[in-house]
């Protein structure tokens, strides 16, 4: 019998209460809602609050996605997380919210950093865990508590990031023809400074550099652009499918002007595009979960459809997966 391919079960997110303006993000630094608008298309983000973690934010992702799925925390024996900004150094915190969510001790959990290209590097790897069929339904996560590792006097950085989480189960295909069709990862070895958290690591020579995150956006803007186009065009000519025929494009939310440069070279019109960066900033691993389940919840996936999704960040990693949902 053919192995069934592993699909998307089920889809969910979370978001914190809090929501920060541009108008007030311009009473802690020089800047403006014009400028924040118009040069990524950012209105707002959420802060999470002082007490909520990654783990709660990922948690309450992940309740949704399994009752979205239908299934329950004892169906799942695999926990894949992305982060960059973990509760603790150790354990992963996907350990925690394997103990939140009261998923049994046969799971596997760990965490995964990729960045904002997380989410990707996770999926591929429990579509290749699932696909071994040494496990059955996994739990992926995106979650990220940004507004920690943001330094509120640098505007070049503190306008936007924000706080969320995004997550999915993935396991055998419910329906025929549905499922992960193809994934494609990759990192470009580019200096660590173009985008990077300096301080809190074990490197002697950045002891005393700040934990926050560090960016030179313009350069950052242009090989996110290619990386992300690229990507995508190698997965479409790997599957022989043709950019037309993909019904919604998920992109990492980090800033509309990228997502604009896509669609431009991908000779794709903005709605075939799912956007809400103006409403979360950049989210980071939490960016593709997030709006994938907004995208399906909107109706913009619907069964049967192609979506690709693509992504880049620090490292500079990038990827993309192409799904018949
Ligand atoms: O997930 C991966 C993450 N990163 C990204 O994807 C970010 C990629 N980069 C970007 O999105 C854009 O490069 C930014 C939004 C970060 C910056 O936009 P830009 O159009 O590349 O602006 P810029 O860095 O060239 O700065 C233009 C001007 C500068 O002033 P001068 O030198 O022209 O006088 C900046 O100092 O805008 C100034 N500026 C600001 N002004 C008001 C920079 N940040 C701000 C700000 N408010 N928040």
């Amino acid at each position: 019998m053919a192995t069934p391919s592993i699909a998307f079960l089920g889809t969910g997110s979370y978001t914190p209460t809090r929501i920060l303006s541009n108008q007030e993000i311009s009473q802690l630094v020089e800047t403006s809602d014009e400028w924040i608008l118009t040069r990524t298309g950012i209105r707002e983000r959420r802060i999470a609050a002082g007490t909520e973690t990654t783990a709660d934010m990922a948690a309450a992702a992940g309740k949704a996605a399994l009752e979205s799925a239908g299934l329950s925390p004892g169906d799942i024996d695999l926990v894949i997380l992305a982060t960059l900004t973990p509760d603790l150094p150790m354990p992963a915190t996907a350990c925690l919210v394997q103990q939140r969510l009261g998923i049994p001790s046969r799971a596997a959990c760990f965490d995964v950093n990729a960045a904002c290209t997380g989410f990707l590097y996770a999926l591929d790897t429990a579509w290749g865990m699932l696909s071994s069929g040494r496990y059955r339904h996994a739990l992926v996560i995106g979650a990220e508590k940004l507004s920690t590792v943001l330094d509120w006097k640098d505007r070049t950085t503190c306008v936007l990031f924000g706080d969320a989480a995004g997550a999915a189960v993935l396991g055998p295909a419910r329906r025929e023809s549905s499922g992960l069709i193809g994934t494609r990862l990759g990192s470009l070895p580019l200096p660590a400074d173009l985008l990077w958290v300096p301080g809190g690591g074990s490197s002697p020579a950045n002891l005393d550099d700040p934990r926050v995150i560090r960016m030179k956006g313009k350069e950052v803007f242009k090989v996110a652009v290619r990386a992300m186009e690229d990507v995508a065009r190698d997965i479409l000519e790997q599957h022989h499918v043709s950019a037309d025929q993909i019904a919604c494009v998920v992109p990492h939310q980090a800033n509309l002007r990228i997502i604009e440069a896509i669609a431009h070279y991908l000779k794709l019109p903005m709605d075939r595009f799912y956007v809400n960066v103006d409403r979360y900033g950049n989210t980071s691993a939490a960016s593709v979960p997030l709006a994938l389940h907004e995208a399906q919840q909107a109706g913009r996936i619907r069964p049967g459809d192609l979506v690709l999704l693509v992504a880049f960040g620090a490292g500079l990693t990038y990827g993309g997966a192409l799904v018949r949902w």
